[in-house]
């Protein structure tokens, strides 16, 4: 079964699982795309502080699959906010890329602190405007950061890519998003590999007889969330996408639901991160 999509609140279509490159090597990157893109794979998410947009769109243009039959996402890093400087960056994303436009371009971090994050906004939306970004959103912005952003522009971002696993499941910033019509897209969705001995998890898996990382998927793929687990490795990279001829039921859902924890956040603080 292919990968569904979902619909954006500009109209726009996305993949609702795609493979992520956080960690992955420039000179790696082309053959781990290959291999995705040959595993059904249509979507990727790079960002410009990966370094590795150069081997993404390598991997892109080696492969038989149409540029415009994949939906390629990248991020602005937080040294370039600001308005001009955002434009200069998207030019240098998309020349490393090798594309003549790009599917979503996210502001990486919001970043409070510096105050920049309107007029970084303004330019995301001038660049859309002018056809070289299908999509425009956000990561990592609190509910705050959002309502300003709609009130200063009078555009929500298509979509906010937060950190969410069944260890931290954010349950209020899903709920901000809903009342915003903003999309919610899952990084670390596996929390980067550690939740997966969870006993919930592994008990679930055992009864429908597949990974723990497939019910983790699954349980976001269920909540209407966009996914993009990371692996470089084939054999997983397939396991991760093969999550869509089985289904958990209510229940499951809500013991998955159990796992959330206050402590269960991994990553930086979008309230305190300076960086
Ligand atoms: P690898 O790249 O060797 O497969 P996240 O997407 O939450 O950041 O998690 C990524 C981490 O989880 C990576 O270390 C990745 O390692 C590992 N991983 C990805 N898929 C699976 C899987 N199906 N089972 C176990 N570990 C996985």
């Amino acid at each position: 079964m292919s990968v569904p999509t979902l619909t954006l609140n500009d109209g726009i279509k996305i993949p609702q699982l795609g493979l992520g490159v956080w960690k992955m090597e420039d000179a790696e990157t082309p053959r781990i795309i290959r291999n995705a893109l040959d595993a059904g794979y249509r979507h990727i998410d790079t960002a410009a502080a990966y370094g590795n947009e150069a081997g993404v769109g390598r991997g892109v243009a080696d492969s038989d699959v149409a540029r415009e039959d994949i939906f390629v996402t990248s991020k602005l890093w937080n040294d370039r906010q600001g308005y001009d400087e955002t434009k200069r960056a998207f030019d240098e994303t998309l020349d490393k890329l090798g594309f003549d436009y790009l599917d979503l371009y996210l502001i990486h971090w919001p970043m409070p602190a510096r105050d920049k994050y309107v007029e970084t906004w303004r330019a995301m939306i001038e660049l859309r405007d002018a056809g070289r970004i299908r999509a425009i959103g956000v990561s990592n912005f609190l509910p705050d950061h959002l309502e300003r952003l709609i009130e200063e522009t009078g555009e929500a971002p298509a979509i906010n890519q937060i950190e969410l696993h069944p260890r931290f499941q954010q349950a209020d910033q899903r709920a901000a998003h809903e009342k915003l019509g903003i999309t919610t897209e899952c990084w670390s969705p596996l929390g980067q590999g550690e939740a997966l001995a969870n006993p919930i998890l592994t008990e679930i898996a055992a009864r429908h007889g597949v990974s723990a990382a497939q019910v983790t998927l699954r349980w976001q793929i269920q909540l209407g969330l966009v996914t993009i687990p990371k692996s470089a490795n084939h054999e997983r990279m397939r396991e991760n996408i093969d999550v869509f001829d089985f289904e958990l039921s209510e229940h499951e859902m809500a013991q998955i639901k159990q796992i959330d924890t206050a402590a269960g956040r991994i990553g930086p603080n979008p309230a305190t991160a300076d960086f």
